[in-house]
């Protein structure tokens, strides 16, 4: 099921940077997945709401998309330091060219990827995605899986995030990193 372009891919201590759309997991695998290697974890998303010390919903109302998009490239800049860490990012966070160059050089990347239909019910247990907030979730999950799976896909390892517990794709990261 999985899949890894480099068979021989061997992590090296390099930042695991976790990509993927909303409801795809990141967050909670990354902290599960961190605490197996025993690594710190940081969800890009939470360290925007700290530097900004407003929600991410605030800072869309507040200063629209394209600010929170600016802060978002500067934190993940900052903490891909070359420490060894598990990053969670944002589901849009792969669509800047600077920040995609820098996770594909600096990082390794792992799209966790996932069924819209899987997403749209993951997401509906929270409401606190600007994105999500005036539409069909199912429909607009499925507009940005077009747009963006072709950019995830540029990601070395490819997890598929099943209707299984997070443990399972955790087993599978572990395997894809040659541990
Ligand atoms: C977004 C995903 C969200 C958050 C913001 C925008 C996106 O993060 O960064 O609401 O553009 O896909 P999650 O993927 O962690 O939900």
């Amino acid at each position: 099921m999985l899949q890894t372009r480099d068979s021989s891919l061997h992590w090296n201590g390099r930042p695991i940077v976790l990509i993927g759309l909303m409801g795809a997991g990141k967050s909670t695998v990354g902290r599960r997945l961190a605490h197996r290697l025993d690594i710190p974890f940081t969800d890009a998303d939470q360290e925007i709401e700290t530097a900004a010390d407003m929600t991410i919903s605030e800072i869309f109302d507040r200063f629209g998309e394209e600010y929170f998009r600016d802060g978002e490239r500067r934190v993940i800049h900052r903490l891909i330091d070359g420490s060894p860490k598990v990053i969670a990012t944002g589901g849009g966070a792969f669509l800047n060219a600077e920040t995609r160059a820098l996770i594909l050089s600096d990082a390794i990347a792992i799209w966790l990827d996932a069924q819209p239909e899987v997403l749209a019910e993951r997401v509906s247990r929270r409401d606190t995605r600007p994105l999500l907030r005036d539409r069909d979730p199912l429909e607009v999950l499925t507009e940005l899986a077009e747009v963006r799976n072709p950019l995830y896909a540029l990601a070395p390892i490819r997890v598929p995030s099943l209707k299984a517990p997070h443990e399972v794709t955790v087993e599978a990261i572990i395997k894809a990193l040659g541990l």
